[in-house]
């Protein structure tokens, strides 16, 4: 495969060291076989590489390529009623409870089939590759039944062979209980979720299981029969955690190893100490928070204080965040929730990845997979500064621009 010498270039490794972004001035990076195999300041470049045919940046900037690792992006129709219900004062978890909500995206992804669910999200797919995006995780759990929920991860899969870009699903099957078990949601984990699971898994179809932790949709107890399931089947759970309310939900994915606990707004200090001592990351979803107009913010500074990475993702989805945009999501946690751009950075690159079990991507490093962003900005901070502005320049999804 092609080697190609990247020079003239500002370089974000995103390597953890004494300078902010892992920032070169001067920098040079060269990839072969889909994998970056020097980065340097361009003066330490060794010979052997330096005659590879080149591309000039003309000072233009390369970070990681950006990796959103909370997406619903999947989805049958739109719940822009809700939205203008919602401008008149009724609350998500109203509209959940009179039946809106998931169970209405459940309407609506049922009755598509494979092909039509792939055509809806490629248009927001594409969205995201227009902004630097190379990794995608996409969630199941509007489908809440064995057939829906592989139909839903099968157009997933789909999607990262249908484009440039890294594709990770997540089995979603405990996010609502279904209108046909209404009031029986042990049961629907018990006859449905594990089996859907089971299938899925069995097809190749699942990177991580996700569940939802709420008085809206599944006590930490069914959480844990899923998780346990999940643990015996080899696969790494996450969990939708004190979004609403603290159910202890982030301490029960501590208990699993959970790669990431997700939103977070109502995590207590302990909370917070048990995702530390597990190593699991806090993924925090600034559109949801905005969206639904809530006031309390994640735990910032107990994230800070207890050292634990803080990934940023769109969480894009119909109902809680009709957000498209990284940027913008880097944007809002920033502004919203006081991340410095450069912790705003990170999080939608190398915590991200690790948000998503991903050790090949995520920073600037020979040996890591070649999935770039480059940017006709002069500072990495730029990034999260403007709103509604996408500076990108081009893209490069392993090794290919
Ligand atoms: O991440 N919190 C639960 N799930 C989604 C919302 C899903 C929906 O409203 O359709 C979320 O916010
Ligand atoms: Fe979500």
């Amino acid at each position: 495969m092609q080697k190609i010498l990247y020079t003239n270039a500002r370089i974000a490794t995103m390597v953890q060291g004494d300078t902010p972004y892992g920032l070169l001035d001067h920098g040079a990076l060269a990839t072969e076989n889909g994998k970056i195999v020097w980065c340097g300041n361009r003066v330490d470049l060794p010979s052997r590489i330096s005659s590879w045919p080149k591309h000039d940046l003309e000072s233009r900037l390369i970070t990681p390529g950006l990796i959103d690792c909370h997406t619903h992006v999947v989805h049958g129709g739109e719940r822009s009623k809700e939205f203008a219900l919602r401008l008149e004062g009724a609350s998500y978890e109203e509209i959940a409870r009179a039946g809106g909500g998931i169970l209405s995206t459940l309407k609506a992804t049922r009755s598509l089939s494979e092909d039509q669910l792939i055509d809806e999200a490629l248009p927001r797919v594409d969205e995201m590759i227009g902004e630097g995006v190379t990794t995608l995780e996409i969630k199941s759990g509007y489908g809440l039944d064995i057939e829906n929920e592989v139909k839903m991860l099968r157009a997933a899969r789909r999607i990262g062979k249908l484009r440039p870009l890294r594709v990770k699903t997540s089995f979603l099957g405990a996010h609502a209980v279904p209108p046909e078990f209404a009031g029986r949601a042990d049961a629907y984990i018990e006859e449905i979720c594990l089996s859907a699971l089971e299938a899925a898994h069995q097809q190749g179809l699942v990177d991580a299981v996700d569940g939802f932790c709420e008085g809206i949709a599944f006590s930490p107890q069914q959480i844990e029969r899923v998780f346990t399931l999940a643990q015996s089947l080899g696969l790494p759970v996450k969990l939708h955690a004190e979004q609403l309310s603290n159910l202890d939900g982030a301490r029960l994915a501590a208990k699993f190893h959970a790669l990431s606990a997700d939103h977070l707004e109502y995590l207590d200090e302990p909370g917070v100490a048990a995702m530390a001592k597990a190593g699991t990351i806090a993924v925090i979803l600034p559109g949801a928070f905005y969206t639904l107009g809530e006031k309390t913010k994640p735990p910032v500074a107990l994230f800070r204080k207890y050292r634990i990475p803080m990934a940023v993702a769109t969480d894009c989805n119909p109902g809680s965040s009709p957000l498209f945009s990284i940027l913008l999501t880097m944007n809002m946690a920033c502004t919203l929730f006081q991340l410095t751009a450069e912790e705003a950075l990170e999080g939608a690159t190398r915590h991200a990845a690790h948000a998503l079990g991903l050790d090949d991507c995520g920073t600037i490093t020979a040996g890591k997979r070649a999935d770039l962003a480059i940017w006709n900005v002069d500072h990495p901070r730029e990034l999260s500064y403007r709103i509604g502005f996408n500076p990108l320049y081009s893209r490069v999804l392993g090794g290919d621009i």
